[in-house]
């Protein structure tokens, strides 16, 4: 019996699930301010902080060396450690900043626990800022998510209307202590609020009165910069959150998706790589929860070196992959993957079909890119009246089998129209996400 119970039991542990890939999306660490404040005592200088605004400090290394540590040690019977570093099994892409691009550097050195000074083998791959459509949020490359913001929609809701009320209180009293004039409301608290973090985290803190740099005004001060973060991409009902997370977050999410089913090789390779990294921003952390419909209750914007964690796992008996989605955030490790997927384990169908009421069909059309400038219809106009009706036919057109595919985006007949009139390729569901003609930019 007990032979039987071993051989049992063996076996459920060789036909056990096995991780087979890793997307690590991760936030850079402490940095300093991103504008010295010039309105109140907190005394921000190059003296301070010599190599200038939104730099990754001493302090924001370490935390990214201890987050390679961790992710180690996590993936210790996984990434081949005890081997030479291999470009096969890694590849690694930041923003274009020298924060998120540092931070790739001290984490990836903590985990493949380099030791030889001037030699780091890995390289970090990045795009301009402007043109990077994955990473930076919130994205004002989209037009009209840009004019949502500029024209503070989200603002003018019952929701955040008295979220702006309940702290009114504590921006002013955060005003008063640091003797600055400025008025400070949800809006725009985390111009100075993020100053006080920063010298909090970076032990600039003399400069901070003791309130304002912990117990409860700090902690609400701190709960508030996260609904101000939140409500960047979402408002506080949630009514529009989908909408908004086609624009912003559903796109990373969307690449994410792509990344799980079939994960990037580095050229010359047949296999996929291990380990996939993306270095960025708390707010890229913010739009991929809000799209996730994660962590929404008392939401909190994310910690320096914060990471989200998608693993995907192979099982051998059923020959198929289900994916386990991890969050950490300073000292807190949470397992996202029932609350993200609504049941765990999750398969890749499962994610799918919580995804993808966030992933856009067409980006550039839900970011209304098509539509005629006046300036453009006007100087068409002047020259043929004809060309102009045209344009605003076509115009019509686009509109009608946009919103038509939309609601049916099974139809290629439709699609095959707007790819004609407009040429863009909407055949596949994120066929057309920006961020999913990012191949292999090592080529
Ligand atoms: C506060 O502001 C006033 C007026 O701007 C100034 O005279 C005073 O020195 C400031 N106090 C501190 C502690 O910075
Ligand atoms: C890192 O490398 C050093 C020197 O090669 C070794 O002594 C140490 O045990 C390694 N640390 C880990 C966590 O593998
Ligand atoms: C700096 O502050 C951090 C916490 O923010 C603390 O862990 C560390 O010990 C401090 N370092 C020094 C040298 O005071």
């Amino acid at each position: 019996m007990r032979f039987i119970i071993g051989i049992v039991l063996c076996f459920s542990v060789l036909a056990e699930k096995k991780l087979d890939f890793v997307l690590a999306v991760w936030r850079h660490g402490a940095r300093s301010p991103m504008t010295f404040s010039k309105t109140s005592s907190i005394g921000d200088s190059f003296e301070i902080w010599p190599d200038g605004t939104g730099q990754l400090t001493e302090n924001g290394k370490e935390m990214h060396r201890e987050l390679g540590r961790f992710l180690r040690n996590r993936y210790k019977d996984f990434y081949p450690f005890d081997k030479e570093y291999r470009r096969k099994d890694i590849y690694v892409r930041s923003t274009d900043r020298d924060r998120t691009l540092l931070s790739a550097v001290s984490n990836l050195g903590a985990f493949l626990n380099v030791s030889t000074p001037g030699n780091v083998p890995f390289p970090v791959h990045t795009l301009p800022t402007e043109t990077d459509n994955l990473l930076r949020y919130p994205n004002m490359n989209c037009k009209r998510f840009s004019e949502i913001l500029k024209n503070k929609e989200i603002q003018q809701t019952a929701g955040y209307k008295d979220l702006d009320e309940k702290y009114a209180d504590d921006f002013r009293k955060m005003a008063e202590l640091l003797n600055d004039t400025t008025e400070y409301t949800l809006d725009n608290m985390w111009t100075i609020f993020d100053n006080v973090d920063c010298h909090k985290y970076n032990n600039f803190s003399e400069t901070v009165p003791a309130e304002l740099l912990s117990g409860p005004l700090y902690e609400r001060l701190t709960k508030a910069a996260g609904l101000a973060m939140q409500t960047l991409f979402t408002d506080v009902e949630g009514n529009r959150r989908i909408e908004l997370s086609r624009m912003q977050g559903g796109v990373l999410l969307g690449d994410i998706l792509e990344q799980l089913r079939s994960p990037l090789k580095q050229y010359d390779f047949d296999e996929h790589v291990k380990y996939l990294v993306y270095s960025a921003h708390d707010t890229t952390l913010a739009a991929a929860l809000v799209a996730m419909n994660a962590q929404q209750q008392n939401f909190k914007q994310p910690f320096y070196a914060s990471a989200l964690l998608f693993e995907r796992y192979y099982d051998d008996s059923t020959k198929t992959h289900s994916v386990e989605i991890w969050y950490k955030n300073n000292n807190e490790f949470t397992d996202l993957t029932a609350e993200t997927c609504g049941e765990k384990p999750c398969s890749l169908e499962q994610l799918e079909q919580a995804w993808l009421p966030v992933i856009p069909l067409n980006w550039d059309a839900e970011c209304h890119h098509m539509d005629p400038s006046p300036e453009h219809l006007q100087a068409v106009q002047t020259k043929s009246n004809i060309l102009a009706v045209v344009l605003a036919l076509s115009w019509a057109i686009f509109i009608s089998y946009f919103i038509l595919s939309k609601r049916s985006s099974k139809h290629p007949e439709r699609l095959a129209l707007v790819e004609q009139e407009f040429s863009m390729g909407v055949d596949d569901k994120w066929s057309n996400v920006p961020a999913s003609n990012f191949v292999n930019p090592s080529i």
